[in-house]
């Protein structure tokens, strides 16, 4: 498949990767900048800062969202971490144009497993192939329906369940509603050996189903890929899978970096933000 034959095939859930990848490149030209990611640009293409600029027009007229860099720069730290202290597998679910296998300083050993549709990991593939570039570790990208059998195609490219493994999954849990969240999560802790770490965001429900939230559901419902699901009580939801999570809102102080102007809104608080990041452990 051509690269723009691949993009063709996006769906619009799909291309949502290309609007957070634009914001990585935005965040890449700023001085200030709270992480290097050359190749965003590329990889968000025309289309990326489009829906980008379409959503700040309309939803939040000249609002620069920082949680976008707040969110990336802070799993870039947790995962460099958990690097460090031995993690050699790592697994990110729903990887969309992220570029951290070409940018994190990866130990010898590690391997980078990337899941997301067939056609947007060949459309990166692609773009990544032409522009010479190389991972810092073993990469391996694996096109699927994560709402599917994904664990034998992940199985079958050399997923070792006996070892600990770090989860990613950024920017997709809102994305599925409660049972489809309980379905990856549960798949994903079975094929969890003891030590394993995770990796996520989220949103409060009461916060998603506030009034502040509603014009921006609106606009995420037109452009064919709404906000379906949050949560007030992560740790429990987690837990009901093994995980012992740490809950951080935008704005706490390791989750700030000098970005977060708005007040911390704990989640469970109704607020215009509500989302935080999750860090767990399998126990
Ligand atoms: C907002 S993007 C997030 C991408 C990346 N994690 C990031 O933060 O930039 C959502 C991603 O979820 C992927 N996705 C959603 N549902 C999926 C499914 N059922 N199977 C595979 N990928 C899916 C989309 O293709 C898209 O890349």
């Amino acid at each position: 498949m051509a690269a723009s034959e691949s993009k063709e095939r996006l769906d619009p859930l799909a291309k949502t990767a290309l609007w957070t990848a634009s914001m990585r490149a935005r965040e890449h030209e700023r001085e200030d900048r709270l992480f290097c990611d050359p190749l965003a640009s590329l990889l968000a293409g025309t289309e990326g800062p489009a829906i980008m600029q379409r959503f700040e027009g309309a939803v939040q007229p000249g609002v620069e969202d920082p949680a976008l860099a707040v969110r990336t720069r802070y799993l870039d730290d947790q995962l460099v971490a958990q690097d460090g202290a031995g993690m050699r597998q790592f697994v990110s679910l729903a990887a969309g144009m992220d570029t951290r296998a070409f940018r994190l300083p990866w130990s010898p050993g590690v391997t980078v497993f990337e899941l997301d549709r067939p056609a947007l990991l060949t459309l990166k593939d692609e773009l990544l192939e032409r522009a010479g570039v190389h991972s810092r570790c073993e990469w391996i990208p694996l096109g699927v329906d994560l709402m599917a059998d994904w664990t034998t195609p992940l199985l079958e490219a050399g997923f070792d369940r006996a070892r600990s493994t770090t989860w990613l999954i950024e920017g997709l849990l809102y994305f599925l509603d409660p049972l489809e969240c309980d379905l990856l999560l549960r798949q994903l802790s079975e094929m969890s050996a003891s030590g394993s770490r995770l990796l996520a965001d989220y949103v409060g429900r009461t916060v998603l189903e506030s009034a502040a939230m509603a014009s921006w559901r609106m606009r995420m419902e037109e452009q064919g890929h709404p906000w379906k699901s949050g949560s007030d009580d992560p740790q429990s939801l987690f837990a009901g899978f093994g995980w012992t999570v740490r809950v951080a809102a935008y704005g706490d102080p390791d989750v700030d970096y000098g970005r977060w102007g708005d007040a911390v809104i704990a989640p469970g608080v109704p607020g215009t933000r509500g989302r935080y990041l999750v860090s767990g452990e399998l126990v």
